[in-house]
């Protein structure tokens, strides 16, 4: 399994939670969150401004993927949340040991 954080603009989160639906993604949790990337967040528009802090709204996404799925799922949230301009965002893909579904006990792919 694979623990994928994708930070993207605000404004492609509904659109990329339904591609991710559409190709088997069982879950993902969601976090308003702030930050910045290389251009240090100066040069960045947001809602049609010029964004004068070094921090900007994104939105944070996880989601723990099967191994057969994450190169899709990178694929497609690179696709989906991409707008070619500035500040388009970062997916950094991390090992997961284990998971475990509290209700059943389950483990593995079978918890996701
Ligand atoms: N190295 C990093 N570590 C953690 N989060 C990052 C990193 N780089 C970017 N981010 C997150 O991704 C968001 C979008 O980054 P972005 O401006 O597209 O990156 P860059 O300017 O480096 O191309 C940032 O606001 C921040 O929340
Ligand atoms: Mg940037």
């Amino acid at each position: 399994m694979k623990l994928i954080i994708a930070y993207i603009k605000p404004f492609k989160m509904d659109d990329v939670k339904i591609a991710l639906q559409d190709i088997g993604v069982k879950g993902m949790s969601v976090t308003e969150i702030k930050g910045f990337g290389r251009q240090k967040g100066h040069t960045e528009l947001y809602r049609g401004s010029e964004y004068h802090t070094d921090f900007i709204p994104k939105v944070k996404i996880e989601t723990v993927v099967p191994d057969d799925l994450y190169t899709k799922v990178i694929e497609l949230i690179s696709e989906t949340a991409k707008t070619g301009k500035m500040g388009d965002g970062k997916i950094f893909v991390l090992p997961v040991e284990n998971a475990i579904r509290i209700r059943t006990d389950e483990t593995g792919d079978e918890a996701l």
